[in-house]
Formats: C-alpha cells, structure tokens, sequence
C-alpha cells in the first residue's frame, strides 16, 4: 500500500482530480475514500469495461489514471494499451497495480502504462513472509516518487530486502508453476455442478481472454475465484490441504473469502455494483 499511495500522491496536489476503475483491491478502494478527500483531493470510480463511459469521467483537473487489472477479487481484466491511449490523449498519468499479474505474466509499460505497482508480499516476496512493496517507471516519474517515499517514509529493513533478493531468484520457476496450476483447477471447477461461477482470464469464456492473452503474454496468474452454491464457510472448512489465510501468491494454495477480508470495508451495495456481470 505504501508503493501504490505514495506513486499517487506524488503525482496530485489540491484541488486534482483522479480516475480509478471501480473495481479494486479494497484496501486500496477504501483508502480512496478516506485519505484523498482529507487532502482536497477529489475522485472517481468509474467501470472500465465501458472505455467511452471511462474516458468521458475525465474532467479538467484529472492527474491521474489508476488501474488493477486482473482485478482483485474477481479477476477482470482492464485493456491496458487502450487506457493508455486515452491518458495519452490527455496529457494524464497512468499507474497500474500489476500485483495479481506479477512481472512475470504482464510488463504494462510494454503497453504504454507510466507506473507499475505491486504488493512485492504476494509473488515477488513469494513465501508468505515478508510485506513489501515496489513501483516502476521513467526516470523522470521514479525520481519524483522517491522524494515522496522519503516524505512519507515507505523504506524496507535490510533483511526484507535481503529476503526479497533470495526470493527474485525463483520468482520465474514459481510464477509459471502458478499459472498452471491456476489453470488446471479452473478448469476443473468450471465442470463441477456445486460451482456457480469461475473467473479466471486464462478461461477462454472470460470475457477479457482476448486481451488478456494479448497483454499477458507470461500467463494468466495463479489468482482465481468461484461463487459456491451454498455456504462458502463450510466449503473452506471442508477443504484438506488448501488452508484460509488473507494473503496471495506464496508457495502454498490458499483461500479467502473476500467479504469477509478484502473487501469487508466496503458496503453491500458497493459489492454488488463493483460485481455485476460484465459483457463480453
Ligand atoms: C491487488 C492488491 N494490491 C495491493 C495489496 C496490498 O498489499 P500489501 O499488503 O503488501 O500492502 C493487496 C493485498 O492483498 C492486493 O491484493
């Protein structure tokens, strides 16, 4: 969190204005909510699986454009290169969190993006026991970036740095057995009746395959999720080796259910926007 709100705040000021897609990681949607209007700073959510709607959200004082994409939880995906055409078009920043992609499935700079995110505590730290963070970009944006994170004081103790260095050597091995493994059980749960509904992008019926194959060319990730007919509690209680727990992307498979963690902050109604079905 420190990597994605230090990059936005060191691009706004008073009185700017940031567009973000609606759906999100909720620690950052809530974040959102509470800290930019405290500065002066305004916002907006907007779906953007409807670019025009999207760019239509820009307004006079918009600094910056903010994407995830696969979102979390429930794995849409977002064209970077069009979202990046039209920031371009309007002289605005673009910052993603590529935190469910990890760097070795999606480079969005490849696609025109400014400033990529990640939470280094899922894939890059990779055995569930360090919390760090990193961002990429230009020189130019970069340095900016780094005089806020002295401001604000986002700096990693030496032996998470140290770990992080030992886990970049296997982040490749790792990621690649993740996808398909990922790959592997959405499929199987796609033909399983007590299943309701499975979103993973590496699903040719999902409705960002397409683009996902196009600007995700290491893979789909290891993140996916399902709807449970019933109760979802009692599924993860009966579950043998796949153990609850709130974060993602270590060496073992884990489940969440996320109204009850990610995105428990947000209100109902909120859930059930940010989850409506989206078009293919
Ligand atoms: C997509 C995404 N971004 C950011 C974060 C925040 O990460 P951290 O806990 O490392 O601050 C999370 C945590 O779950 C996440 O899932």
């Amino acid at each position: 969190m420190a990597a994605i709100m230090t990059s936005l705040f060191a691009m706004v000021k008073s009185g700017d204005h940031i567009l973000l897609q609606h759906d999100l990681y909720g620690g950052t949607h809530h974040a959102a909510l509470n800290e930019f209007g405290r500065y002066g700073i305004e916002h907006s959510m907007v779906d953007v699986s409807d670019l025009k709607t999207f760019e239509k959200a820009i307004r006079k004082n918009t600094k910056v454009i903010y994407v995830e994409t696969p979102s979390n939880p429930l794995l849409k995906i977002t064209d970077l290169a069009a979202v990046a055409r039209i920031a371009k078009n309007h002289g605005i920043v673009t910052i993603i969190d590529n935190t469910f992609a990890s760097p070795v499935n999606q480079n969005p700079i490849d696609f025109g993006i400014d400033v990529v995110t990640h939470s280094g505590t899922k894939y890059i730290g990779g055995h569930s026991d360090i919390c760090c963070g990193a961002m990429v970009s230009s020189k130019k944006l970069t340095e900016k970036i780094k005089q806020s994170a002295m401001h604000f004081g986002g700096s990693l103790d030496a032996q998470s740095c140290y770990l992080v260095e030992r886990s970049l050597k296997t982040i490749v091995l790792r990621v690649k057995q993740q996808n398909e493994n990922a790959l592997a059980l959405a499929k199987f749960l796609e033909g399983e009746s007590k299943i309701g509904g499975v979103y993973y992008p590496g699903l040719k019926n999902h409705p960002g395959h397409y683009i996902a194959r196009k600007q995700m060319p290491g893979g789909f990730g290891g993140m996916l999720s399902f709807e449970v007919k019933g109760d979802p509690d009692k599924f993860i209680k009966k579950l043998k080796y796949i153990k609850r727990a709130i974060s993602l992307g270590g060496v073992e498979s884990t489940i969440t259910s996320p109204v009850k963690t990610s995105h428990a902050k947000l209100t109902a109604a909120e859930r059930k926007h940010v989850g409506k079905k989206i078009k293919k």
